[in-house]
């Protein structure tokens, strides 16, 4: 099947499945007439009272269509990527999303999340210019008001502060037949991609993209190495590929060797198994001799796995983070003299021990990085459309399946790449996940 047959839009599809009279709600995948919108929909939902494990704290429930506001638009979602921040709003920790939104007048009580998604323009707001009903979209997970002060002053919208992730600080994400989504968060969607793969790359794709191209002057340039940390995940899955787009040597860090196929087969030069080593985690006190040189023999080893890889005593000029307390230590000490560690994320926790001594005497840099603005997500999906960037999707479900992958996700045994569920879009060839993971377990 092309993937043009996949979309219920394509010719002979949409007709079918229009149904003569608007009903209050639909089924999943029974389409209202284009344009009309039901009074409810459902959608997978996290309370405070299922705040717990993933796999417990999703739970598909039948909720009020959201209301549409100046500037915004409503999308029929056809698919739904899943990402690491939704495994934090269903812990409730280290943000409790519901609490925070209702000190912010927000009383709701529920959250819907989901940070990206592809799907069908199904209704605009007042002042909405380009997005006509009807336009396949695909969905960029950052929002902001765009009348506020420093974005008028000029700043990166991704560093206003009324910056917000839609599907995890903000409510109403792609966890549903319906979303709203401001008018700058929608890209046309690439018509050679299933709603599915459009749904799965943005917002991995988008933040390592910035991550690694957003930060002069160091950004990836040809011969440059790059360190990756976990290279089979969603974001390194797509550093991998963006490393070698623009010339650099990506080296993947895995923890099981049944994710190096996948890692250099996106174009790794090498990978290093984590696993192999036992330095992680925060750094030992700096008068303890005999720890630190516990600690750094584990940090210099982990340095000439580089140098092996690489054949020659190069050190990355770029670490790409998101590990976090674990990793810090050791990315900043294998980090090139004047090079760069950016990281967006704290997987393995927040408090990251760092010594100064390698930020200083090697002139080193530290830059957080967060998402990316509506420029970064346009030329992703560009990449992706053209068939440059592997959208990397590894597994798709349905609705109902938001809660187990989550909880894959939490356990770090999901399928390497990224992974969606379909909403509204058709159910067709679907692999369970079982089955996905045993044909990623070697015999
Ligand atoms: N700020 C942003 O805009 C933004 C955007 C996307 C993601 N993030 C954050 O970035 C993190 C990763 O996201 P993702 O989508 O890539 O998740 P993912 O698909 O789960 O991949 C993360 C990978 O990190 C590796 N890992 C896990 N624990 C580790 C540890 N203690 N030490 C070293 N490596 C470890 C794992 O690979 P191995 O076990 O094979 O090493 C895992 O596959 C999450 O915390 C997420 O919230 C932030």
């Amino acid at each position: 099947m092309s993937p043009a047959d996949h979309s219920p839009f394509s010719e002979g599809g949409l007709l079918e499945r229009i149904p003569a009279m608007v009903k209050p709600c639909y089924e999943l995948g029974d389409i209202p007439p284009m344009g009309s919108v039901p009074e409810q929909m459902y959608a997978s939902v996290i309370r405070p009272e299922r705040y717990g494990p993933p796999v417990d704290a999703f739970e598909i429930e039948r909720l009020p269509v959201p209301e549409l506001g100046r500037g915004q638009i409503l999308v029929l979602v056809m698919a739904a990527g899943i990402n690491y921040n939704n495994v934090w709003s269903a812990l409730g920790s280290p943000l409790d999303v519901i609490a925070a939104r209702a000190k912010a007048g927000d009383l709701s009580g529920f959250h819907i999340g989901g940070s990206e998604g592809s799907g069908v323009v199904w209704a605009v707001g007042e002042g909405v210019r380009d997005v006509k009903v009807g336009s396949e979209v695909v969905l960029s997970g950052l929002q902001w008001d765009e009348t506020a002060a420093d974005i008028r002053l000029g700043a990166d919208p991704v560093l206003s502060t009324t910056q917000a992730v839609w599907g995890y600080e903000n409510n109403y994400g792609s966890f549903a037949q319906f979303t709203v989504v401001d008018e700058y968060q929608c890209h046309p969607k690439p018509a050679n991609l299933t709603w599915e793969e459009a749904a799965c790359f943005m917002l991995t794709g988008a933040t390592a993209y910035r991550q690694l191209l957003g930060w002069p002057p160091h950004t990836v340039r040809p011969g440059d190495p790059v360190l990756i940390w976990g290279g089979a995940g969603g974001l390194g899955s797509m550093a991998i590929q963006i490393v070698r787009l623009y010339g650099g040597i990506p080296i993947a860090v895995i923890s099981d060797e049944s994710r190096a196929e996948h890692c250099m087969r996106l174009g790794a030069e090498g990978v290093i198994n984590r696993k192999e080593f036992d330095h992680w985690g925060r750094l030992p006190d700096v008068l303890d001799d005999e720890a630190m040189a516990r600690w750094t023999h584990g940090a210099r080893t982990f340095g000439r796995r580089i140098w092996d890889i690489l054949g020659e005593r190069r050190s990355p000029r770029i670490v790409l983070e998101h590990s976090g307390q674990d990793t810090i230590p050791t990315s900043m000490y294998v980090c090139d003299s004047g090079g760069m560690v950016v990281i967006c994320g704290g997987t393995s926790g927040y408090n990251a021990d760092l010594d100064l001594r390698h930020l200083w005497m090697r002139q080193k840099r530290l830059q957080g990085s967060h998402y990316a603005n509506s420029r970064e997500c346009r030329e992703v999906t560009e990449l992706v459309g053209s068939g440059r960037l592997d959208p990397c999707l590894s597994w798709c479900g349905e609705l109902a399946d938001v809660g187990r992958a989550h909880q894959l996700m939490r356990d770090n045994v999901h399928p390497p790449g990224n992974m969606a569920v379909l909403v509204n879009a058709p159910h067709t060839g679907l692999r369970d996940l079982e089955s996905t993971l045993a044909a990623l377990t070697p015999a």
